[in-house]
């Protein structure tokens, strides 16, 4: 059975500027590109680097310490170590959808 946990609104999430949402196994990191928004773990499995201070490009997010790259999208559901999360805007709000489509 599924979940959801608020993420804040909409209007308040800038492209360039995710936000951190803590669930109960994992911290969760939400980018708006473009005004699409992705929900993915904030910690890369290799040596732990905040992918919030990653760099996103064609769809993946680079990790800011050693360079790898993972798709942000949902319909990527290989299990590489990052979870993503279906993220739903509802009434202007965002809900990060648990568990992970990855998990
Ligand atoms: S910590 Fe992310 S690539 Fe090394």
């Amino acid at each position: 059975m599924s979940e959801r946990v608020s993420a804040g609104l909409a209007a308040d999430l800038s492209p360039g500027a995710p936000i951190k949402v803590e669930i109960e196994n994992d911290v969760v990191c939400v980018h708006n590109v473009d005004g699409a928004f992705y929900a993915i773990s904030n910690h890369c499995p290799h040596a732990y680097a905040p992918l919030d201070q990653g760099f996103i490009e064609n769809g993946r997010i680079t990790c800011p310490w050693h360079g790898w790259s993972f798709p942000l999208s949902c319909e990527y559901s290989e299990r590489d170590g990052v979870y993503r999360y279906k993220v739903i805007e509802e009434n202007g709000e965002l809900f990060i959808e648990i568990p992970a489509v990855n998990a």
